[in-house]
């Protein structure tokens, strides 16, 4: 069976693998909160539109040792070197392991997955880079109510999607800044109950 790692764990982890200074904390609500400056290189090493910036992968990797199966939704060309794991994409000529719309994740075998990442388009500018239209987030969620007890989900997002409390709790939220002229972006980590 496979033991579940504690936040303490889980950011003692990170701090030793990626060498990052220690900026993740449980709260006094037992919440945990951080902050990450991801600093000014902001090139995606695929260089497609809305990438995940250089460390995010290696950062969230180092929070989750324990998982075994990783899905990336919303994968565009997320880099699988760094992160291997299944992919979901909408388009087909991303070569995703599944061609779907992350609002049902129809073909996806939930099941076989511990740990969700997703990176939807935030804005209806923003789907007009990829040729898709905007995503009902609380669709997503829904959809991802297949998964096990105990799976987490990695949302990154400027907007905290809506779920439901009796099927997930939100164990963290980290701020993440790129640099100027940037959006800001929170990190939801959900697990499912
Ligand atoms: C912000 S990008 C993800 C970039 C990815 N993190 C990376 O590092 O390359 C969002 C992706 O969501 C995809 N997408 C948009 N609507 C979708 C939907 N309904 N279902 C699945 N994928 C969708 C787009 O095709 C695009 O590749």
């Amino acid at each position: 069976m496979n033991i579940e790692l504690t936040w303490e764990e889980r950011i003692q982890n990170y701090v030793e693998k990626t060498g990052f200074p220690d900026n993740i904390f449980i709260g006094g609500d037992n919440r945990v909160v951080g902050t990450w400056i991801m600093g000014n290189d902001y090139r995606v090493k695929s260089s497609y539109y809305g990438g995940y910036p250089p460390t995010y992968l290696r950062r969230i990797k180092a929070l989750f040792p324990d998982k075994k199966n990783v899905l990336h939704i919303f994968s565009g060309k997320v880099d699988l070197e760094t992160f291997p794991g299944g992919t979901v994409d909408i388009k087909a000529e991303l070569n995703p392991t599944y061609i779907d719309d992350a609002q049902n994740l129809a073909k996806v075998p939930l099941g076989n997955y511990d740990l969700v990442l997703a990176d939807p388009p935030y804005s209806v500018e923003d789907c007009e880079h990829y040729g898709t239209t905007m995503v009902k987030r609380n669709k997503v969620m829904r959809a991802l109510q297949r998964l096990k007890a105990g799976s987490h989900i990695v949302w990154l997002d400027q907007v905290l999607p809506m779920y439901r409390k009796d099927e997930f709790s939100v164990e963290a939220t980290i701020g993440m800044w790129k640099s100027t002229n940037h959006r800001f972006r929170g990190i939801t980590i959900f697990r499912k109950k």
